[in-house]
């Protein structure tokens, strides 16, 4: 069966936009739609820049308006959170049961839950002295951050790195590893 996706996103979107590039012209895999919950989320530009639709689904319309969201995402397979803040409600997980995977900027479950995210992850790694760190890709479950992992790519730090090194380095990882992973996942149906 082809993945036809849900790119669920807050932010900036450059997983985002890297996910739809690398799967531009691929047959296998489509991608349906673009969900953020901030209406000024950059991701939503890089979105229509590269022709795919989008939507916006504020955080309690998330929780609480599951017609709307199910409307939204019909016809989707998979949900990818790049950079998706709000909390996956649990019907969407028991809908898609392994089929909602996540990024995290961080080797969980070193660095993850409540508040961990964003520019907080590698100031929290920076802060324990970390001497490496990398991403997680990991499947969704109904508690924060503690999903199947899927796969981890690590990242050496040196005492020199700052928290914008840090971001930088893991940003590195996440545009080589992030598309080709789920490629893997999304081949295995
Ligand atoms: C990434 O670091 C991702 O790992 C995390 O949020 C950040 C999103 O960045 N979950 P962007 O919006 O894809 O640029």
């Amino acid at each position: 069966m082809s993945a036809k996706l849900a790119i669920f996103v807050s932010g900036s979107g450059s997983n985002c936009e890297n996910i739809i590039k690398y799967f531009a012209g691929n047959k296998e895999v489509e991608i349906s739609i673009v969900v953020s919950n901030k209406p000024d989320a950059y991701a939503l530009t890089r979105a229509h820049n590269l022709n795919v639709k989008t939507s916006i689904i504020t955080a309690q319309q998330l929780r609480e308006d599951q017609k709307l969201v199910l409307s939204t995402i019909e016809g989707c397979n998979w949900i990818i959170l790049a950079g998706f803040l709000p909390k996956v409600p649990q019907y969407l997980i028991d809908l898609f049961p392994n089929r909602i995977i996540n990024i995290h900027p961080s080797l969980l479950p070193k660095f993850g839950g409540k508040g961990m995210w964003g520019h907080h992850v590698h100031e929290a790694v920076k802060a324990a002295g970390e001497t490496e760190t990398g991403i997680t890709i990991h499947y969704v479950n109904a508690n924060l951050d503690e999903g199947q992992q899927i796969a981890q790519f690590k990242t050496q730090l040196t005492p020199e790195d700052t928290p914008d090194t840090i971001a930088d380095k893991v940003h590195v990882l996440e545009m080589a590893h992030f598309p080709v992973v789920l490629e893997e996942v999304f081949k295995k149906g």
